[in-house]
C-alpha cells in the first residue's frame, strides 16, 4: 500500500472528526415527555428540576452500533454531519474527479444541517490548494418547510418540519466552519427556502450539486434550479433516495428531462450520476 500523502491524511482525519467517529456517541438528555407512564413523567420532571440546580441532568446512553454510525443511519448527538463515512468518501471521490478532469464550476449543498458535508467540500478544495471555486451552503437555517401540497401533493403528511433537531441556525453553521479553519470568502451562505433562493442564485455553472433536503418539494426545487447549471462531466448527488418523496422527485425530474445516465448507488440511501453531454452537444 502506498504511503498516504499529507492531503489524504488531512482529509481522512477531517472525515472522521466530522462524523464524530473518534469518540463514542454521547449520552442524550432524557425528555420526560417521551416517557410512557404519567407517574414516571411526573417523577422525572421533579428530579430534573432538582438536578438542574446542581448543574446535573438525566441522560441515557444511546444503543447505536459503529456500523449504523458509519453508514449515517442516525441523527447523531454531536457529529457535524449525519451522512456517515461512505457518503463523505463518495463526495471526496466526486470532487477529486472534478478537479482532475478540470470540470468547470462551483459546488453547492442544498440542506446542510450542522454543515458537515459542506465543510468537507471546502476542506477538499483546501487540501488541493484550489482557490477559484466556491462552496455554496444553502439552507433555511430553521429546519424543513411544512409541506406545500398545492405545488407538491407527494409531500402530503410529511412531518419533518416538526423536528426541532433539524433546525440549525446560520451562526452555528458558520461557527462550525470556523472550528475547522474553513470559513472564508470561498464559502457563500444562501439563506432561505430553496424555492425562493436557488432560482435567483448568481452562479453560472456548478461542477457538483449535492441535494440533501429530504422532501419531494425540496429535492424538486433544487433540481429545477440547479441541474440546468450543472456542467457536463459534473456530478449530481442525492442523499435521500431511500425516502419515498425524494426518490419520486428524482424519478420525476429525470423522466421529465430525459436524463438517462444510470444512477450509481453509494450506500443504503445515497445515489449519484455524472452528467454526460447531450447528443447535440457532442462534437463530431
Ligand atoms: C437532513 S438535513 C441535511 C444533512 C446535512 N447535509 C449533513 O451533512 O448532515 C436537511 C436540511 O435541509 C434543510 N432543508 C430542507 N428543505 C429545505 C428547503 N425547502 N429550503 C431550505 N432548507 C431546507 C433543513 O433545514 C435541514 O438543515
Amino acid at each position: 500500500m502506498p504511503t498516504p500523502t499529507s492531503e489524504q491524511r488531512y482529509l481522512d482525519l477531517i472525515k472522521q472528526t466530522l462524523c464524530y467517529r473518534l469518540w463514542p456517541e454521547p449520552a442524550r438528555p432524557v425528555d420526560p415527555d417521551q416517557v410512557g407512564n404519567r407517574l414516571k413523567r411526573w417523577a422525572l420532571r421533579q428530579l430534573r428540576r432538582v438536578l438542574k440546580r446542581r448543574n446535573m441532568q438525566i441522560v441515557r446512553s444511546p444503543q447505536v452500533s459503529a456500523q449504523a454510525r458509519d453508514e449515517g443511519r442516525i441523527w447523531p448527538g454531536l457529529a457535524d454531519t449525519m451522512i456517515g463515512l461512505r457518503r463523505l468518501d463518495n463526495l471526496q471521490q466526486c470532487l477529486e474527479s472534478v478537479l482532475r478532469d478540470r470540470i468547470p464550476g462551483d459546488l453547492i449543498e442544498t440542506g446542510v444541517w450542522r454543515g458537515g458535508a459542506s465543510i468537507f467540500m471546502r476542506a477538499v478544495l483546501a487540501a488541493h490548494a484550489v482557490t477559484d471555486r466556491r462552496v455554496y451552503v444553502a439552507d433555511s437555517f430553521r429546519g424543513l418547510p411544512p409541506p406545500d401540497t398545492t405545488r407538491y401533493p407527494a409531500d402530503a403528511g410529511d412531518d419533518l418540519h416538526t423536528y426541532a433537531e433539524l433546525a440549525v441556525d446560520r451562526a452555528t453553521v458558520e461557527a462550525n466552519f470556523a472550528k475547522y479553519g474553513l470559513l472564508d470568502q470561498q464559502v457563500v451562505f444562501v439563506e432561505g427556502w430553496f424555492a425562493d433562493t436557488l432560482p435567483a442564485l448568481p452562479v453560472r455553472e456548478f461542477a457538483l450539486i449535492r441535494l440533501d433536503g429530504d422532501m419531494y418539494g425540496s429535492t424538486m426545487d433544487a433540481l429545477r434550479a440547479l441541474y440546468p447549471k450543472l456542467a457536463v462531466g459534473g456530478y449530481c448527488i442525492i442523499d435521500d433516495y431511500a425516502l419515498p418523496g425524494c426518490r419520486r422527485a428524482v424519478e420525476d425530474f429525470r423522466h421529465q428531462n430525459g436524463i438517462v445516465e444510470p444512477l450509481q448507488e453509494i450506500d443504503w440511501t445515497g445515489v449519484y450520476w455524472r452528467r454526460r453531454a447531450e447528443p447535440e452537444d457532442t462534437a463530431i
